[in-house]
Formats: structure tokens, C-alpha cells, sequence
């Protein structure tokens, strides 16, 4: 199309789709463009504020490491990562949550009432309950990925200090659907703030606090996998969470026990 204008190039750029286009594609990139090219209109953006933008995802790419990938940290601030979780959550059962960079493959296997927190300084927790289907019914050999910081608010792949799978654990579900595990209470952490993400946050006076959380991934046959975490009510940071995170069926209460017979041996 020559004569392209504000009004006419969104149209130009779809019609310029080949015919062969997959359908899928077609309508994601014809939603793309239309809310983007708004987006330009609406707010008459300034060739300095898309250097500033562009600017920022060229450092996003610069600083990612196969350990640290600034793009995806971007999505979680801005909130498109909780927000992908949303739409592709069931509205019944436990919420999902955001998986984070932190999980690794292969926590060693414990069982049902193993304790996770072993030479590990801080207070003892102990977690349990049950996995159960939408209908309710227990589900015995359910998987479940268990990871969390130390105390110092590290996770053991960012700290030397700790062993590579320091409170890190692969659990299956009993006959009644039950996991148990006595850990250290996880503490609250920062997202990485030294890069672009940082820039943005440190902007608009957004902390960068997590409240503090136990991840869990969660797979049964015949089921859908649940990614989530779970919070404590009395973490100053829940209302703050800078990736949305989390959903009020997600935060727990730490209940005071001091009958030592509850905490599972090693
Ligand atoms: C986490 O919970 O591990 C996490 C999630 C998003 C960004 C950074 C960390
Ligand atoms: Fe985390």
C-alpha cells in the first residue's frame, strides 16, 4: 500500500499477512498491532520516549544470562505474566501463581513428612495438606516441585553458601492425597533491580519486595499442572508484590506449635 497514514497503516500492515498466514497467528498479530498502534495514537508517543524503550529492551538483552532473563522479569512487573496465568486458570481449585526464574530440574526425592530444612538457621515451619481433584476426590501420586529461599532470602542457585538443592524437594502424595514437610520459614527477597526492570521500578517508586513464599509445581496423570505459591498472612510485603503474585486464596497463617513430636524427622 503507498499513501500508508496513522488511521490506515494498521490495516496496511495486517493486509500484508500472506494468505497462507496461520489463522492463530494472524489474529494474534491482528490484536498486536491494533492495541500497539492505539497505544502510539492515544498517547502521541515522541521519538525520545521510543529510544528510552527501546533503549531499555536493548539492556534487557545485554544483561540476560541463561540464568537471568531480564525480558521475562519485564513481564512480570508490568503484570503480563500474572495476567497470562489468569486467563489460563480454572476457575475452580487453587489459583495459579507466577513460576519465577529460580525453579531447577532434578530436587532430590523425600518422602511424605521429610524435613527439608536440616542444617538450614531460621525458624521451623512445618506444611502440610492435601491435593485434591476439582471434585475433591484425594489424589494419591501426585507430584509436587517444592522450592524456597534460605533465610538470607537467597535461593541455593544464587548463593554459593548453600548446596545446589538446599531446600529444594520432589514429593508424591499419599493414598489420601496428604504432603508434610517441616522447612525454614522462607523470607521475603528482592527481584533483581541492578538492570532495565530495576530502572523502571526505582521510576515509578515501586519496591522491589516479594513477600515471601513457597513455591510449588503440582502434576498428576489425567490433570493439569498447577504452578503456584503460597504466603503468609503477616508478610509486610503481600500488598506490594511487584508481579502480582498474589491471590487471596494463596496467603496462610503460620499457626505457633511448640510440641517438638509435630516436627517430621529427618
Ligand atoms: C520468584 O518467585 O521466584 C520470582 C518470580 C518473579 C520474578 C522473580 C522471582
Ligand atoms: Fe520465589
Amino acid at each position: 500500500m503507498r499513501n500508508v497514514t496513522s488511521e490506515t497503516i494498521t490495516q496496511a500492515f495486517l493486509d500484508y499477512c500472506g494468505e497462507d498466514t496461520d489463522p492463530r497467528l494472524k489474529f494474534l498479530l491482528e490484536k498486536f498491532a491494533h492495541h500497539l498502534h492505539d497505544f502510539v495514537r492515544e498517547t502521541e508517543l515522541t521519538h525520545d520516549e521510543w529510544r528510552k524503550a527501546l533503549e531499555l529492551l536493548y539492556k534487557a538483552g545485554e544483561i540476560s544470562t541463561p540464568e537471568r532473563n531480564e525480558f521475562v522479569l519485564f513481564s512480570d512487573v508490568i503484570g503480563l505474566s500474572s495476567l497470562v496465568d489468569m486467563v489460563n486458570s480454572s476457575e475452580d481449585g487453587t489459583p495459579s501463581s507466577v513460576l519465577g526464574p529460580f525453579h531447577i530440574l532434578g530436587a532430590p526425592d523425600v518422602p511424605v513428612g521429610a524435613d527439608l530444612k536440616g542444617g538450614n538457621v531460621g525458624a521451623t515451619v512445618i506444611v502440610g495438606g492435601r491435593v485434591l481433584s476439582s471434585d475433591g476426590t484425594p489424589i494419591e501420586g501426585a507430584e509436587l516441585e517444592i522450592w524456597q529461599t534460605a533465610d538470607n532470602g537467597l535461593y541455593s542457585n544464587q548463593d554459593e553458601a548453600q548446596s545446589d538443592y538446599n531446600l529444594r524437594a520432589h514429593m508424591t502424595t499419599e493414598a489420601d492425597g496428604r504432603y508434610l514437610f517441616s522447612t525454614v520459614r522462607p523470607a521475603p527477597y528482592t527481584v533483581p533491580d541492578d538492570g532495565p526492570v530495576g530502572e523502571l521500578l526505582h521510576a515509578t517508586g515501586r519496591r522491589p519486595w516479594r513477600p515471601s513464599h513457597l513455591h510449588f509445581i503440582v502434576t498428576a496423570p489425567n490433570h493439569s499442572t498447577l504452578v503456584t505459591e503460597v504466603f503468609p498472612s503477616d508478610d509486610p510485603y503481600l500488598d506490594e508484590d511487584p508481579v502480582f503474585g498474589v491471590r487471596e486464596q494463596l496467603i496462610m497463617e503460620y499457626q505457633p506449635n511448640d510440641n517438638a513430636d509435630d516436627v517430621p524427622a529427618d
